[in-house]
Formats: structure tokens, sequence, C-alpha cells
């Protein structure tokens, strides 16, 4: 192999790469020199377990033997326009299919989430003839500027003032909610006789589409509460606005089944999906559309494109990915594996930082507060990209980081969400970092004077 000058390279991406998210300036990302599995190791060979799965695509883990194998493979397919049909294209729409809702029928295919949200809003309108989209706070949906505009928090401002017929509502957050409900139940409750009312205020003649992450997951992990998304899919029904679900981070296994809205009692009429597809080995995306969407589209023309859609490289790695997901039992490792991290996170709430832990298979979040009492959060919301610090989150990331347990926080959320091929033993040891951790960031920064100068 290739011998590399971490240095040179470190200095290369800091004078020529442009950041995603970040004040140029700050930038000084590590290198990743090796990994394997769970593990990655940096150019001072500190070992981290990767506990966000980078951003939460990488299910096999790093350097999966079957994936690599595939790419020596690639040269043995021609790349080919998507008006052709090709063998990894075909094949692995039919895969995607057999593991959807039964009702969906076909996928039109993208290179990544953002795009994967934007043709199915062109989807919606088109099949529908209708304009407006209701989408939630609280939620991410990309940054181009369709998914920008679905998107329920900070990282939309940059496409505002936006597109007219964008509407938001607002997501399920108990934890954070000033009333105090007597039940799931009443909660999921007041949201939909809510959400029912904006609709009708908006005029449901007009709404395309409802659009929402079952759950959403970088604001957090926030579960809904018990029929509220069977509820959603009702108020659709009741005024025929279509009910698209946006599976990228939670699809192809990360709560424990292959789709979340599969742990619930009803199907989307779309769904999007990227990241877990290769598991980030090659950038791919798409949108599953129902039988009755297909069959919009046999009489009317899918005005529509891109010149990846269906990419060879890509839908190969789709294959394999695939493949490995259910000869290794992947899946089924991740619901398993999330029984564990749910004892270990359920332990965690007598922290008296910890506000509250959310958890479905191999996927979830433990909000920090300061104040158990009164909730009081670390960050307040917004603060996320608002300094050049985050202050005491930042802390806490960092000292996990410091130990060897890699992953990120939005606001006062950390989210934990490992290659679903992680063990138990991997599990207990990543967590024991993680609660000795928390110990020290109560002692030493959170219940100190230094809380208030950090912040
Ligand atoms: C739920 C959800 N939708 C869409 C996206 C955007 O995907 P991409 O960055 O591939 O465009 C993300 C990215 O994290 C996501 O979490």
């Amino acid at each position: 192999m290739k011998s590399i000058d971490v240095s040179q390279i470190k200095d290369d991406n800091k004078n020529f790469v442009l950041q995603s998210w970040s004040k140029q300036k700050n930038v000084n990302s590590k290198t990743i020199t090796k990994a394997q599995g769970v593990f990655f190791w940096d150019e001072a060979k500190n070992r981290y377990f990767d506990m966000s799965s980078q951003l939460v695509y990488l299910n096999v883990g790093h350097n999966h033997p079957k994936v690599l194998e595939e790419f020596k493979h690639i040269g043995e397919i021609p790349m080919a326009a998507p008006s052709f049909a090709t063998a990894s294209k075909a094949e692995l729409a039919k895969k995607i299919i057999e593991v959807a809702p039964s009702n969906m029928s076909k996928v039109f295919f993208t290179c990544g989430g953002a795009e994967s949200n934007d043709h199915a809003v062109k989807m919606a309108k088109m099949a529908t003839g209708r304009y407006k989209i209701f989408s939630r706070y609280r939620s991410y949906h990309g940054a181009t500027f369709g998914a920008g505009n679905l998107t329920g928090e900070g990282r939309r401002f940059t496409v505002e003032p936006g597109l007219p017929g964008f509407v938001k509502f607002d997501t399920p957050y108990l934890y954070r909610e000033v009333i105090d409900f007597e039940s799931e139940e009443a909660a999921t409750k007041f949201y939909l006789d809510r959400l029912r009312n904006q609709m009708l205020y908006e005029g449901p003649e007009t709404i395309a589409a409802v659009f929402m992450e079952p759950i959403p997951g970088s604001n957090g992990v926030l579960i809904p509460p018990k029929g509220y998304l069977e509820g959603v899919r009702k108020l659709c029904d009741e005024f025929g606005i279509l009910m698209i679900c946006d599976e990228v981070m939670t699809g192809f296994g990360r709560t424990g089944k292959m789709f979340a809205v599969d742990h619930y009692n009803f199907e989307p009429d779309m769904m999007t999906f990227a990241k877990g597809v290769t598991s980030g080995y090659a950038p791919l995306g798409g949108v599953i559309v129902s039988e009755k969407i297909a069959s919009y589209f046999d009489d009317n023309v899918l005005m529509t494109g891109l010149t990846y859609s269906g990419h060879t490289v890509s839908t190969q790695i789709g294959n394999a990915t695939l493949d490995v997901y259910k000869e290794e039992k992947i899946i089924e490792n991740a619901e398993e594996i999330g029984q564990i991290l749910a004892k270990r996170l359920d332990q965690l709430c007598q922290y008296d930082s910890v506000g509250e832990v959310r958890h479905i298979g191999l996927f979830a979040a433990v909000e920090l507060v300061k104040d158990k009492t009164t909730g009081d959060p670390i960050i307040s919301y917004g603060m996320d990209y608002g300094k050049d610090t985050v202050g005491l989150m930042k802390t806490f990331v960092g000292l996990l980081g410091e130990r060897g347990f890699y992953t990120y926080s939005h606001e006062s959320s950390v989210i934990i969400a490992p290659p679903l091929i992680i063990s138990e033993q991997e599990i207990n040891e990543a967590m024991d970092i993680f609660e000795k951790v928390l110990g020290i960031f109560e002692k030493e920064y959170l219940f100190t004077d230094k809380a208030l100068i950090s912040n």
C-alpha cells in the first residue's frame, strides 16, 4: 500500500477543502489511518469505537470484506445511462421492493438523501396536482434547496426565505412539551388534533404530501407516542394527502427492523432512503413508491431525472450490502444488541445530568441537562452553530473522544448509533466509557463553577 504522509494530507485538507457546517478557521480534522469493524484509528494511533457509524451509515462496519471484494468486480459491469437496463440496478430495485412494506412497488434511484427527498416532493406534486408540502419542526431532510425547505430546524435558514407552500408543524417531543400529558395516547390526540386543524386552515385540497422522518434522527432520536404515525396516516387518507416517510437515517436496519415504519401499523405512500443501502461504501439513495404512485407514472411522464440515477457502481455495492444484511443476520443483531444498549441507557437515568434517554434498536440519544428537576438544557435551541464553541456539549463529546468513544451531539443530545455488527462485549465496553465520562463530566465540569465559565 502507498505510504501516507498524514501531515501533508491534513495541510492540504485545511488549505484546499471547504468543510461542511464549519467555520473553516476552526477545522482541525483527524485522519483515519486504519479501520476495522466497529473501530477506526487516527494518525496518533488512537483507537475509537465508531459510535455514530460515521454519519449513521456504516451499518456493516469498517472494511467489510464482502463489500470490499465487490469493488474488485466493478470493472466487469459497463457504465450505462439511466435509460438502459442494467443487472445491478434491476436486481437492487427488486431486492428493495422485497424488503419494503407490502404496498411498495418501484424505486427511483438518486445519489443520496437530500436528492431523494427533492424527488419525492416533485413526484408528490405531479401525482396529486397539489402544491403544498407539510413537514415538521425538529426534522432534518438534507441540505439541497428542496430538502432544505423541508428541514425544520436551523440548518434550513440559509435557504430562506424559501419556497412558497412549504408548511411546518410540530414533532411530538414529550420531554420538552409544556403540557404534562396523562398518557402517550393523550399526547397523540393533542398533536393529531392540532395537525388536523392546521390542514383545514391551509386548505386540504392544496396539500400534496406530509413529509416526516418516522423517528427524527439527527434532532435527537425522537420516538413518536403510541398511535401517532398511524393517526397521521388516517388524516392523510381523510384528505387525499400522500404520506412520505424519510428513512434516510432509519432505513436498512438501524432501528432493529428493516425500516422504522415496520415497527408501526401503517404503510406510507413513498419512502426515501440513502445511507444504509450501501452502508456508505458508495453514494446512493432513492425513492420507493407505492403501487398507486407507480401506476400514476405508467400513464404520465415522470418529469425528473439525474445523470447518475441507478449508477452501476453504487447499485452493485448496494446489492453486496443487502446480501451482507441477509447472510450475516445484521438486522437481527441490531435488534438483539439494541436490547443490551437499552438496558445500559436506562441505567444512565440515575445520573443527575441525564434528563432522558431514547432508544430503538441501535439508534439512541442521551439528553443531558443542567438541572434534572427543571430539565434546563445544556444548549438552548439553535446554539449548535451559533458560537465558535458550544461549550459544555463540546466538552462532553471531547471527553468521550479522548477515551476512544467517537460520536457527535445535536443541541443537548448525544447520538449513539454504532455499526449494526457490534457485539455484546463491544457495546458494553463502549458504554463503560460513556458512563465513566458522565461521572467525570458531572464532577469536573457540569456541577462546578467551570460550567458557568465554559458556557
Ligand atoms: C433523515 C435524513 N434525511 C436526509 C438526509 C440528507 O442526506 P444526504 O446528506 O445524503 O443528502 C439526512 C442526513 O443526515 C437525514 O438524516
